[in-house]
């Protein structure tokens, strides 16, 4: 098996293309912004790592958002206090040790100037950038993509009208110097403005341990969405990368199991919340949204061309052996040993979890269903003989990836510093 080296850009883009999918009305609000601040940046002749810094968290600034509602909230309005989203993005990638800067400047990217009192928050010191990701955003929601140039003259207006108030006056006059240039609104217009930036951002590259660091950052972001689901893609990644194992792969792509594991419901950014919340009783339209979202998983890791692998272990586990799966209708060995066994851990890990809503099954029971789904052709037979022959291992496996990522979504939610720092903001 090659190992895997890739560009944190493109693992980037693939994240932001994901949060930008979930609603047409958020039309490529991140890459707007990220191209935005990347331009400002380079107008205000900030030193490379840091325009690249900018960049790259404009690229994620809103991913702390959890729920469709909000975003549009946000984006459609300027939020008169400094936002929990901002705050979530924040918790969410500090975790990563690539991005430390980048989570500080999404933590405060709605704070208004302020005639120079957003220079600092609390006594925490606010870097200047989030200023530029502000502005960005501002001008970004403004942007009518069919009458860009047209707007320029109100969006001058908008700036010099909140200079100093909301927004940091260097970033003012840099807008205004950038509003002189057509091309900077036609790219914002186009439908992906960040592919005409200068194509060697240079982000590192990640190993395999980076991706699995970053994709489990990646996995709260999906399911800390749903309270039902909220340790449902901590629990598939840890069983199938420990089924792998018993499967017989090797080490490295056992890991590489992990990654496909963390990222295999990628794609439900795309569906409603409320649609993945409903316990149970879906009706016809809900159950059609449910049915994209492994397509979506496919389209997004398709971005990253050394994720080949990955992205077919990740985004076929709603295939059957007998093809009556979805959403390509794979059969037989056209799955290949890495899907089949994402296709048992995620039926193994959403029958035995608990929710709010139902106890999860016990040993005899799951095992009774495991192997009507063997018979009835939806999973491999081989695969679920391992599971059962290793029942309690595996068990142990999925119950503490998943108290842990319990902890995580309770920090998450109640972080203790945090809450006292975002009671202050509202
Ligand atoms: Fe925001
Ligand atoms: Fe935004
Ligand atoms: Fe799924």
């Amino acid at each position: 098996m090659k190992e895997i080296n890739i560009k944190l850009y493109d693992f980037l883009n693939c994240i932001s293309d994901a949060v930008d999918l979930v609603s047409p009305i958020l039309s490529n609000h991140h890459q707007k912004v990220a191209y935005l601040s990347y331009r400002l940046a380079e107008q205000l002749n900030i030193p490379e790592d840091r325009k690249f810094s900018v960049f790259i968290a404009a690229l994620l600034h809103d991913v702390g958002s959890l729920s469709i509602q909000e975003r549009l909230e946000i984006i459609e309005r300027e939020p008169d206090y400094i936002n929990i989203h901002a705050f979530n993005g924040y918790r969410l990638f500090r975790e990563f040790s690539f991005f430390e800067n980048e989570a500080k400047i999404i933590k405060y990217h709605h704070l208004p100037w302020n005639y120079g009192e957003g220079k600092t928050f609390d006594g925490e010191e606010v870097p200047f950038e989030c200023h530029i990701i502000h502005l960005a955003d501002r001008v970004s929601a403004r942007i009518d993509v069919n009458n860009v140039l047209f707007q320029l003259r109100d969006i001058r207006k908008y700036v010099q009208k909140n200079k100093d108030k909301l927004f940091e006056p260097n970033i003012v006059d840099a807008l205004l110097a950038l509003s002189q240039k057509e091309y900077i609104w036609l790219d914002l217009a186009s439908q992906f403005p960040i592919k005409n930036l200068p194509k060697d951002i240079p982000t590192p590259m990640l190993n395999i341990d980076d991706i699995i660091s970053l994709s489990s950052v990646i996995a709260q972001i999906v399911d800390f969405r749903s309270k039902f689901t909220a340790r449902h893609t901590a629990g598939v990644a840890q069983t199938a990368s420990k089924l792998a194992e018993l499967a017989g792969m090797t080490p490295y792509e056992c890991k590489m199991m992990l990654v496909a594991g963390y990222l295999h419901d990628l794609g439900k950014l795309v569906i409603d919340p409320n649609i993945i919340d409903k316990p149970n009783g879906l009706n016809e339209f809900e159950v059609s949204k449910i049915r994209s979202h492994t397509y979506y998983t496919y389209q997004l890791l398709n971005r990253v061309p050394q994720f080949d692998e990955i992205k077919k272990w990740a985004a076929y586990h709603h295939e059957k052996i007998n093809g009556n799966g979805y959403p390509f209708h794979l059969k037989g060995d056209e799955l290949p040993l890495g899907s089949r066994v994402m296709a048992v851990a995620d039926v193994f890990t959403a029958i035995t979890e608990d929710r709010p809503y139902r106890v999860g099954m016990r040993y005899e029971n799951a095992v009774k269903l495991l192997m009507s789904m063997v018979d009835d052709g939806s999973l491999d037979g081989d695969i679920v003989k391992i599971l059962i022959e290793n029942y309690h291992d595996i068990n142990k496996v999925r119950i503490e990836a998943q108290e842990k990522a319990v902890v995580q979504y309770n920090r998450f939610l109640t972080g203790k510093k945090e809450q006292s720092l975002h009671k202050q903001a509202i």
